[in-house]
């Protein structure tokens, strides 16, 4: 048998008819379940951290199932990462129909990234309650149900890693973007408990908090003025966040701050000094 070429078959969906020529008798050598190359489930990945994040596990030799919203940006990042591509979904997750819909979807998982989001500005007494329910369910309760769904199974084969990207925002305050800063408290919060109550199971779930990221997201929700006022030694690359991401989660981390300066501030973060240094950097 072609080692190499079987090895190749294993990563790539494309080379997946060559796996049936590997066949003895009425027992085939390599059944498709113990061939099959681990699957990832990457939400939010058109872009920024979401986008990086399926590079980094397709170049792992992962499978792929990619979800956000827009169907075209989607699709150029499916054409962009390839074969390795199994599904994509345009899915809305910020609607409890659309995540019902998707759950009826999926296949057994091994890699869940919980990742898609916004970031959104919202000053007390500015939003309405459709509005804060969709944020709330797009950042924190979409989130829990996906993972509701899916952990069981991933702990009924004792194998399973996730990633929940929360926010920095979890441990600071964040006046004007209360909702968001509390969602990704929330979310925070589940992760690092169900990361106690999963770990004996073989399930691995990793919550990454991370400062600023240089992605779409700022300039999507008007707060392009981020980009000038935030110092560069703030910033990290989707890469970097991703990077130390998969370090965590395969060494078993439960939580993760990203990048040296962060972590450096960690003990400092939500004291009075660290306020007014964040309200001056971040005023328009
Ligand atoms: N950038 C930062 O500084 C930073 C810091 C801390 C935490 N985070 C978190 O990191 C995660 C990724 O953000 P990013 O910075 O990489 O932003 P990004 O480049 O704007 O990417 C956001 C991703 O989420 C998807 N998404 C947004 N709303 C969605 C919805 N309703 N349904 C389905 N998909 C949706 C987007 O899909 P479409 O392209 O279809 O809209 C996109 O793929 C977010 O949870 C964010 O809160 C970011």
């Amino acid at each position: 048998m072609d080692i190499e070429r079987f090895k190749l078959a294993r990563r790539n969906s494309v080379e997946r008819a060559f796996l049936d020529t590997c066949i003895s008798g009425k027992k085939k050598v390599y059944d498709d379940e113990k061939v099959a190359s681990p699957l990832a489930l990457v939400t939010g990945a058109s872009s920024g951290i979401g986008r990086a994040y399926a590079e980094k596990l397709a170049e792992s030799g992962y499978r792929l199932i990619l979800v956000s919203k827009d169907p075209l940006r989607l699709e150029a990042a499916v054409s962009a990462i390839g074969d390795q591509v199994i599904q994509s979904h345009a899915v809305d997750l910020a609607q409890p129909e659309s995540v019902r819909r998707l759950l009826d979807m999926l296949p057994k998982l091994e890699v869940i990234i919980a990742n898609a989001g916004i970031t959104q500005v919202t000053p007390l007494g500015a939003t309405e309650t459709p509005e804060r329910q969709k944020l709330y369910y797009l950042l924190c309760g979409g989130v829990i149900d996906l993972l509701e769904d899916q952990i069981p199974r991933m702990r009924a084969s004792k194998r399973g890693r996730v990633v929940i990207m929360s926010s920095i925002a979890a441990r600071t305050p964040m006046p004007k973007s209360s909702l968001y800063a509390s969602a990704k408290t929330a979310v925070a919060s589940y992760g690092s408990s169900i990361a106690q109550e999963v770990k004996r199971d073989g399930v691995q779930v990793t919550t990454c908090l991370p400062g600023y990221v240089r992605t779409e997201a700022h300039t999507r929700a008007g707060l392009q003025h981020l980009h000038r006022n935030i110092p560069d030694w703030m910033w990290l690359s989707p890469e970097q966040v991703v990077e130390e991401c998969e370090k965590a989660s395969l060494s078993g981390k439960a939580t993760l701050i990203p990048g040296k300066v962060y972590k450096t501030v960690r003990p400092f973060l939500g004291s009075r000094l660290a306020n007014d240094i964040w309200r001056s950097l971040t005023r328009r």
